[in-house]
């Protein structure tokens, strides 16, 4: 018989796919993207909800019976959802309004309790998702905050199992780690696993505009003024969270809603990866950097969710429409509205044109 013992021990081992058809000629290096929607929650915080549960018990932090309480874009607290329905915690999750309804409904199907938050509460307003968390936490007897902004076992999980699975899986050749940082931990704890490997590989965080992360590694400073909202959903942050090691990036990108959407949709069609925001502004940071990059390269993207979870967001045309990322007119070339609508314009210049020189050449 061949069989896990539960959907847990499925977490991690995912694969590393060629993007041959996305970067093209394009980019002068070997593309690979490190697609962790083949976790069983289709993200990478499958690693760190496990992880950081299982060490917090080990530490006896949890106690059977307990609730566990998280402030998450979503993927965490359905990370978290999964792993207490599996080992009979109670779990509550504060999440921002900025989260797609898809992603609250698939919280809910696995018995968590979600709260709902503010985006543009700042973080230390009792109203924002941390603050929440942190009180609803002290309010809940027998509960534990996970805390995976500070938590530092969330970029250990990574440390332990992302790192070197990319290392095993590009038998040490990696050069270019080019991850998305919100938390930080899966930026860090690979990064920190791999410099331990080759310090030469250069470490690539991807921030948003909008988010306080790049600045801050750029020059020290906290700027408040670097903060409006933005779309892309788990990218950046509006606070400095303890999982970012600062040290151990080599250049920061910064990417934006719109190229991130794009880069997304061209995952899916040129690949056939239906990934998420974030891993569209991964890939986009691929192409930021392209001229650091040389043939004999090998650069790893991490894809850190599924696009299913987006699919009344970036795979939908109304909401790329509302954004202004795609005109009404202007759909899609390859579409057969598009097309259709092109075809019916060229044949009509000619009819013109074709009557104008029956009429005048041909006196017709
Ligand atoms: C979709 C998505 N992408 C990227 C990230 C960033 O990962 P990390 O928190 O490990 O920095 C997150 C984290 O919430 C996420 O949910």
């Amino acid at each position: 018989m061949q069989y896990f013992d539960n959907v847990l021990a499925t977490i991690g081992d995912t694969p590393l796919i060629k993007l041959d058809r996305i970067a093209g000629e394009e980019i002068p290096a070997t593309v690979f993207g490190k697609v962790e929607s083949f976790n069983p929650g289709q993200s990478a915080k499958d690693r760190i909800a496990l992880y950081m549960v299982e060490q917090a018990e080990k530490e006896g932090k949890i106690k059977p019976g307990a609730t566990i309480v998280e402030a998450t874009s979503g993927n965490t607290g359905f990370s978290l959802a999964m792993i207490c329905a599996l080992k009979g915690y109670k779990c509550v999750l504060t999440v921002t309004s900025k989260a797609s309804p898809e992603k609250l409904a698939m919280l809910r199907s696995m018995g968590a309790e979600v709260v709902i938050c503010p985006a543009d509460a700042e973080p230390e307003d009792p109203r924002s998702y941390y603050s929440r968390a942190e009180s609803l936490a002290r309010d809940i007897p027998n509960s534990y905050y996970l805390a995976q902004n500070f938590n530092l076992n969330n970029q250990m999980a990574h440390y332990h199992t992302t790192g070197p699975e990319i290392w095993k899986q590009t038998g040490g050749k990696v050069t270019h780690y080019v991850c998305c940082c919100g938390t930080g931990g899966t930026l860090s704890g690979t990064a920190r696993y791999l410099k331990e490997m080759n310090p030469d590989i250069r470490i690539i965080g991807v921030d948003a505009y909008g988010s306080v992360l790049g600045k801050y590694w750029a020059t020290g400073i906290f700027d408040k003024n670097e903060i409006h909202p933005y779309k892309v959903e788990g990218l950046g942050k509006t606070i400095i969270p303890d999982n970012v090691s600062f040290d151990l990036i080599d250049d920061f990108v910064k990417v934006t809603d719109r190229n991130s959407a794009f880069r997304a949709r061209d995952l899916a069609k040129k690949e056939g990866l239906m990934v998420g925001y974030s891993s569209g502004s991964a890939m986009e940071a691929v192409f930021k950097i392209k001229h650091q990059l040389k043939p004999t390269d090998v650069v790893v993207a991490l894809f850190s969710d599924h696009g299913s979870r987006y699919l009344g967001k970036i795979f939908s045309d109304e909401w790329m429409q509302e954004q202004g990322f795609l005109k009404e007119d202007s759909f899609d070339p390859s579409s057969y509205s598009y097309r259709y609508r092109n075809f019916k314009r060229i044949y009509k210049v000619y009819k013109r044109k074709y009557s104008r020189y029956l009429r005048q050449t041909l006196k017709i």
